[in-house]
């Protein structure tokens, strides 16, 4: 693995009027390294994340991606988002184009590779993801789970420097969560830089390299991923990961004695 600092986030501030929601954030994700960001509702996670590709403009601090700052006024944005994946919740595939056109249409607009390029690409990706034999489908035709492979495909299909998901998984259906975790399982396997949020702590546990807990715009805890998720040291941490982990079991107890809860049943929970 080559080294390197892919993103690197500084003294981060954000502000919606008087509600400050990022609060001076420090993170640095080296080349090929995974990282995940957990946190309560409302704790600033899909901010941070948005202000690392400039969706949202930071209120002072600075973000550097791949050598570049994209805080610089002066910055070419759109060339710096071209090296940046982004996978969110919402698949945001267009419904009247079949799965092939939809990741053939950025390649072709943005990157000006000509049609046969693209869909060489495209089905490299799909192939990728499990889902070759899809390529003529419509999205509504396809899951949930087959519907957020196909996003990770065509975000990949642009050739990222870097991955950044936020929560990929939540929408989905419990059965269906699997087969997206594994993809971009593979995809850290394969060396891909990755800044995820993800209430997936199992996920996060045996994928990330490094955890960064936020609560409240700032960074309570963060350290390797078995750490963190396994031996958390801050009591907030350790609130949280005992919510997410068994949300019948906190923060006050259930009616009556609760079950031990199956522990390959963790990344389900919290999300429905
Ligand atoms: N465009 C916006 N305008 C005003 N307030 C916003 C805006 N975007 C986010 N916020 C507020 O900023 C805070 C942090 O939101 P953010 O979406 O970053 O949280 P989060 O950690 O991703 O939460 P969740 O786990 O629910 O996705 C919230 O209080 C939210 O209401
Ligand atoms: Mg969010």
């Amino acid at each position: 693995m080559s080294t390197g600092t892919q993103i690197e986030v500084r003294g981060l501030h954000k502000a919606f009027g008087d509600l400050e929601v990022l609060r001076g954030i420090d993170v640095t994700v080296a080349r090929g390294e995974v990282v995940c960001v957990i946190g309560p509702s409302g704790s600033g996670k899909s901010t941070l994340l948005r202000c690392v590709n400039l969706l949202e403009e930071p209120t002072s601090g600075t973000v550097t991606v791949a050598g570049t700052e994209v805080t610089d006024p002066d910055v070419d944005i759109d060339r710096v988002r071209r090296r940046i994946g982004m996978v969110f919740q919402s698949f945001n595939l267009f419904p009247h184009l079949t799965v092939l056109a939809n990741l053939t249409l950025a390649q072709r607009r943005v990157l000006r590779r000509d049609r046969r390029e693209a869909a060489e690409v495209a089905r490299a990706n799909l192939e990728r993801v499990g889902l070759a034999e899809k390529a003529e489908a419509y999205p509504a035709q396809l899951s949930g789970g087959q519907q957020q492979r196909v996003a990770i495909a065509r975000a990949l299909s642009m050739d990222p420097d870097l991955m950044l998901f936020d929560e990929p998984t939540s929408a989905l259906d419990p059965e269906l969560v699997g087969d997206v975790l594994a993809v971009m399982r593979s995809l850290a396997q394969e060396g891909m830089t990755m800044l995820v949020v993800t209430h997936e702590m199992s996920f996060a546990r045996e994928v990330a390299d490094r955890v960064v807990f936020m609560d409240g715009g700032v960074i309570v805890e963060e350290g390797p991923a078995q750490r963190v998720v396994g031996d958390p040291q801050h009591e907030r941490t350790r609130t949280f990961l005992a919510r997410v982990l068994d949300p019948a079991a906190a923060p006050e107890p259930v009616l009556g004695p609760t079950p031990t809860p199956v522990p390959g049943d963790v990344g389900k929970q919290g999300q429905r």
